[in-house]
């Protein structure tokens, strides 16, 4: 791969290999030596706490140097744009950038290049907007496997504000693709003809007790424009998994949350480390599987040279 930008056009056997991968490194596996330094930077212009150190720790893992980057205090904030930040960046050497971004889709303008152009780096998207989330598709997809071993016949429900999840935009896709039947729940007004076509809504008492895997979303305040038109109080009782539709759950069935957790909204909060839970091992395996798709970057750009 040139560039990690959408799990879109993933093939089946591409997964399967980045989670043999991941599996691979999370096992103590060797990490390639590679034969010139690779300069990696991580542009968060959005709030993160476990992609942005996780993509870190997993450049650290595989030898790469990280050059600091704060959106804050870079030339962004006198007016410079996005594209001649990474001209700036890759003219000094930086091989790889991965950035979060909240405008989606925020990469075409830094790929589809005209001949003027000569911007040569790897892009790896740590999230655009409400468009996709790769790498924690990739890491949610890894949790599941680990836990079942396919993904074949599954049911996984994905709950809460599905309009401003790009994790949702990016689970149910490659979910669907991967064989796995999807369901949809949380407040109506956030399920909309979008995601008819991957699965169907169904109240969460109903699901809940069928369902393999339950994919709770984080309700994303700071992206409404809006009031949402309920307490966290509310939310929780109506919504949330709470203490009593946890023991309704099946007998081999995991939750999962790509964080960060509203407490108490979205689940209880004793149940985050929970038997059920797999919010600690998603965040675990993250390091791993982001190890895999930065490795898969640089084979794709040739850019560990020759031993
Ligand atoms: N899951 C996720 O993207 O978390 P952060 O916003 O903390 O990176």
């Amino acid at each position: 791969l040139q560039h990690f930008l959408t799990i879109k056009k993933l093939k089946n056997d591409q997964v399967e290999e980045l989670i043999k991968r991941a599996e691979y490194f999370k096992a103590g596996g060797a990490v390639p030596e590679y034969a010139q330094p690779i300069y990696a930077v991580n542009m968060f212009f959005e709030n993160s706490t476990r992609t942005h150190c996780s993509f870190e720790m997993a450049e650290r893992k595989l030898g790469l140097q990280t050059i600091p980057f704060d959106p804050v205090a870079s030339s962004v904030k006198k007016g410079e744009t996005l594209y001649d930040t990474l001209l700036a960046l890759n003219s000094i050497g930086v091989n790889l950038a991965v950035i979060r971004h909240s405008q989606n889709e925020y990469y075409k303008e830094l790929i589809d290049l005209d001949e003027t152009q000569k911007l040569n780096m790897g892009i790896v998207n740590a999230g655009d907007g409400s468009g996709q989330h790769p790498s924690q598709c990739l890491l949610d997809m890894m949790t599941i496997h680990e836990q079942f071993g396919h993904f074949k016949g599954l049911k996984i429900a994905i709950i809460g504000d599905l309009t401003n999840s790009r994790v949702a935009r990016s689970d149910m896709r490659l979910l669907r693709q991967l064989g796995a039947k999807l369901y949809f729940s949380g407040p109506t007004c956030w399920y909309s003809s979008e995601f008819t076509e991957f699965g169907s809504y169904g109240k969460v008492d109903d699901l809940l007790p069928q369902m393999d895997v339950v994919i709770l979303l984080r309700v994303q305040h700071e992206r409404h424009k809006q009031e949402i038109g309920f307490s966290p109080t509310e939310y929780h009782t109506e919504y949330g998994l709470t203490r009593k539709r946890y023991t309704h759950m099946k007998k081999n069935a995991i939750i999962m949350h790509p964080g960060p957790i509203n407490r108490g909204v979205e689940l209880a909060s004793e149940l985050v480390e929970s038997s059920r839970s797999r919010f600690a091992k998603q965040m675990q395996n993250g390091v791993f599987m982001r190890m895999a798709m930065i490795e898969a970057v640089i084979n794709g750009r040739g850019l560990g040279g020759k031993q």
